[in-house]
């Protein structure tokens, strides 16, 4: 098959994680097992997926990897940043998301995986408090460090190319500012000005990763990458970007359940989700500062699927709300409850609960697998700034709100973007053909 424009995943794939906590743990360790083949990659649509290419007489449903490039789970190596110093297996045996027979065959991978200092500031996360932290004078000396660390783990680990994600803690709500985040060179000089309100750690993070020329993809609610300077250097650097927010249990859930609702034009009056957690991200999350960045996030999801415009006698008027509270005895097995308040034929009201007991981490894992081997696949297919097709495992997918452009958030709308990326970078024609 001709891959018209996409280079080969040649060499070794960097996979760098910001932050060493249950998520990535759970990543790093399910890779190296499921490469030793112990185990899994349960919920990956690189890896298990397939999608009709052509058709008619000539459709064929290939894996992903069979119609374009993608880099194989032997090629990957890890690194990881975080502001504890304990190593990937010292953090997954804390994070008590994986036994022990699941770890142990992976230990002595896991224990050579130790953090890089953090660039941190406490002000972003005012319940951390580890200390294996870089020693910075600003914005700007964090990137700088940051740069040497992709650099170096270039070197050592004779990588090819390198993909950056955060899945580390949620950092406080950071707003738009128009006088910071509009234009490249404003965001540079806050940068260099050290202006520690709007600059975030996370955006050093990203500079750093798009400079070096590895795309960056961000797994939490945070401002970061969805500013348009940052857009602006994705542009000129020629890196993919995409955010935000991991799209795991609770959001999944609303994204593929609002499309009933809208498709049989019920009417939804109330959607009250709530949710307890007692892993290290429920107790960043207890801090209103911090809580308010998943709330932005996770509210967006049902209004542009329910549109009140579009239909303002069934929509018109929704009472969404979203909770989520701390309870450690649950630690990363997340309950979530939805009380859905519908109404039918002549106004008459109905009730929907939707009660998920999900692991956290488990669902988090096999989509930083996805997003991170089909952003390294969108850099080799020449792709740059904001990849809309990966809106599928975000909550809070990236569009460009400074021209009106609206999110898609309906999850079976998010896949058919998805597939007719896959076959557009595969040299097929998209389409939209029922299957
Ligand atoms: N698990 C899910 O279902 C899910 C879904 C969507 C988003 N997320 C997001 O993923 C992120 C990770 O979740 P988790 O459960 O692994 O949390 P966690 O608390 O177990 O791990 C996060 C780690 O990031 C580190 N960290 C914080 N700031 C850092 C910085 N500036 N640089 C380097 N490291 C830093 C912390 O020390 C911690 O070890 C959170 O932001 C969470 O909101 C998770």
């Amino acid at each position: 098959m001709e891959h018209v424009s996409v280079k080969p995943a040649e060499g070794k794939l960097g996979i760098m994680v910001v932050g060493c906590g249950a998520v990535s743990t759970t990543f790093i360790t399910g890779v190296l097992m499921a490469r030793k083949g112990l185990a899994k990659p349960i919920g990956s649509v690189t890896q298990y997926d397939k999608i009709r290419i052509g058709k008619g007489e000539n459709k064929k449903y290939l894996h992903y990897g069979d119609i374009v490039p993608l880099a194989k789970l032997d090629d990957i190596e890890f690194a990881v940043w975080d502001l504890y110093p304990q190593n990937a297996y010292q953090a997954a045996v804390y994070a008590e998301v994986l036994k022990a027979k699941d770890i142990e065959p992976v230990r002595d991978e896991l224990e050579k995986i130790k953090p890089l200092k953090a660039a941190f500031d406490k002000n972003f996360a005012k319940r951390l408090d580890g200390d294996h932290v870089k020693d910075c004078k600003t914005r700007w000396d964090m990137v700088e460090a940051l740069r040497e660390d992709i650099r170096q783990f270039k070197v050592e680990k004779g990588v090819s190319r390198v993909v950056v994600i955060w899945a580390a803690s949620t950092e406080i709500y950071v707003p738009y500012d128009e006088n910071c985040h509009q234009t490249l060179a404003q965001l540079e000089k806050a940068m260099k000005e050290d202006d520690r309100e709007h600059i975030a750690p996370s955006m050093c993070y990203a500079y750093a990763a798009l400079t070096e020329g590895a795309p960056f993809i961000m797994g939490a609610p945070n401002t970061t990458v969805d500013i348009p300077a940052m857009w602006e250097l994705a542009e000129k650097t020629h890196m993919p970007i995409a955010g935000k927010d991991f799209k795991t249990g609770q959001t999944l859930v609303k994204s593929g359940f609002a499309p009933i609702i809208k498709v049989r034009n019920l009417g939804l009056s109330g959607w009250f989700s709530t949710n307890i957690l007692g892993n290290r991200d429920g107790l960043v999350l207890d801090e209103p500062a911090n809580f308010h960045t998943k709330e932005v996030s996770k509210l967006s999801t049902l209004e542009t699927i329910c549109k009140a415009e579009d239909q303002p006698d069934l929509y018109g008027n929704i009472y969404h709300k979203v909770r989520i509270n701390y309870y450690p005895p649950r630690n990363d097995n997340k309950e979530g409850w939805d009380n859905i308040d519908i109404f039918g034929w002549m106004g008459y009201p109905m009730q929907i609960k939707i009660n998920f007991l999900c692991r956290d981490s488990i669902l988090a894992a096999p989509l930083l697998l996805d997003l991170t081997l089909l952003s390294d696949l969108a850099a080799r297919a020449g792709r740059y700034g904001t990849q809309r097709f990966l809106s599928f495992f975000l909550k809070s997918p990236m569009h460009d709100y400074t021209q009106g452009e609206e999110p898609v958030n309906n999850l079976f709308d998010q896949y058919v973007m998805l597939k007719n990326a896959i076959r557009e970078m595969g040299g097929y024609e998209a389409d939209e053909e029922i299957d």
